[in-house]
């Protein structure tokens, strides 16, 4: 991928070879530690830099390294837009992915008809269906001694929970796993054909039940009102395509970074298995130290940050796991502490755009880890097999091979 020019506006000295797709520890690699391998940021070079090729397509984006600077550039839309038209330099297609594209005050009139759908409340009654999923998955691969978490685990289970969400028969299950495999983790040209496959299947969906309704997600949406009007079928499907991006590959990696983890560090695992109380706090240390996602945002009007102009055009990438790892917020955060106090990490983000799944993807995080412990006995990474973790826009991990006696 040829990189682009760096623009003039960028002082020579902030540019940092640097990249999360070709940064040491970001392309493939055996027993990684992704998050890790990008924590020298906070000890090494100024807390703004400009990486010249750090997005899939080559572009170069402004990185921000601290914490509290990534707050104030998440929490000022009005020059930092996340309107970035995703799918239309995608696929070509002007679907705007419906709420993270649209910037405030029209983001909270989406944001306040689709909080009721991922509420606690709601969550707690989707608690039942995704302990049974996740039961029944361990409970298939228990016997055999081994497994390999993202495909036997990891996977289904995002994928089953988010069928249950969206009022989508099981029997279709394999269907959405190839898709979302090919999408997640297929060349260039498998992604852009599946997120076409996935925009299609979700068209589908809305016509059919235009003619059948149903007391469902997609049935909420036709029945919904923005600003006193019917959504429209864009932002319907703009609505359910984002969940499918957005919903999926981040709950599976951070099942597969913390299952790696426990596996890796028996003393942990240990801890967790005497003490079921702790399963809560340690998902949230999890989150914080294996965190998956950055925001990135589009500078709409110049901005000075402390005498540095970023330019309007400008992309700004504010990386989760580099927050994360931020001393001034983090006492010794390299390390990993399952009790860790006050843990107020960004992995599900700050300002408007703070995940709309985070109460979903926190229960399924902590049912994945009780049932798992619960039935699984203590388990290690299979001798003579590697997990492999990457970086890129979403970080990820594959291969995770455990196995166990009895
Ligand atoms: C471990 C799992 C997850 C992580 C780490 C995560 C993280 C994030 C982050 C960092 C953002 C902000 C993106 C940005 O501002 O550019 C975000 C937004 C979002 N997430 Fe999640 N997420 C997870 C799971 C989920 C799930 C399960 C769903 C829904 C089923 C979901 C739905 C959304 C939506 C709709 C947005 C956009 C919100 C808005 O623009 O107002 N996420 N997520």
């Amino acid at each position: 991928m040829q990189p682009h020019a760096i623009p003039d506006h960028v002082p020579p000295g902030l540019v940092r070879d640097f990249s999360y797709f070709r940064s040491p520890g970001m392309a493939r690699t055996p027993n990684g530690d992704p998050q890790a391998a990008l924590s020298f940021v906070h000890y090494s070079g100024p807390p703004i830099f400009y990486a010249p090729a750090n997005t899939y397509d080559g572009r170069g984006t402004w990185v921000i390294t601290r914490a509290d600077d990534q707050r104030r550039i998440l929490q000022n839309p009005e020059t930092f837009s996340s309107n970035r038209g995703i799918f239309k330099a995608a696929l070509g297609e002007d679907l705007p992915m419906v709420p993270l594209e649209v910037d405030p005050p029209d983001h909270q009139s989406y944001r306040a008809l689709q909080n009721p759908l991922l509420s606690p409340k709601r969550v707690d009654a989707m608690e039942a269906g995704a302990r049974e999923r996740a039961v029944r998955l361990i409970e298939g691969f228990k016997a055999k001694g081994s497994c390999e978490v993202m495909n036997d685990f990891a996977f289904p289970f995002a994928v089953g929970v988010f069928l249950q969400f969206l009022g989508v028969s099981d029997d279709r299950r394999d269907e959405f796993l190839g898709w979302a495999d090919d999408q997640f983790h297929g060349t260039l040209e498998k992604r852009l054909a599946a997120m076409r496959t996935v925009v299609d299947f979700m068209r589908g969906l809305l016509e059919q039940r235009k003619r059948e309704p149903a007391d469902d997600f997609v049935g909420f949406l036709l029945q919904a009102k923005v600003k006193d009007r019917p959504l429209t079928d864009k932002e319907i499907l703009g609505i359910a395509v984002l969940l499918f991006e957005a919903g999926l590959d981040t709950v599976a990696a951070a099942l597969g970074f913390d299952l790696c983890h426990l596996a890796k560090h028996p003393d942990d695992q240990q801890r967790l298995r005497d003490d079921r109380e702790l399963i809560k706090p340690a998902v949230e240390e999890f989150f914080r130290a294996y965190s998956t996602v950055q925001m990135l945002r589009k500078a709409v009007k110049d901005y000075d940050f402390d005498g540095i102009l970023i330019k309007a055009g400008d992309l700004v990438s504010c990386p989760t796991m580099i927050a994360n790892r931020d001393p001034a917020e983090f006492p010794d955060p390299d390390r990993i502490d399952l009790a860790r106090d006050n843990n107020r990490h960004t992995a599900f983000a700050y300002g408007p755009h703070r995940c709309l799944g985070s109460h979903l993807a926190r229960r399924e995080l902590i049912i994945g880890l009780e049932e798992f412990l619960a039935r699984i006995p203590t388990f290690r990474i299979k001798p003579g097999t590697a997990p492999l973790t990457y970086g890129g826009h979403v970080f990820g991990i594959e291969n995770v091979v455990l196995d166990w006696e009895g």
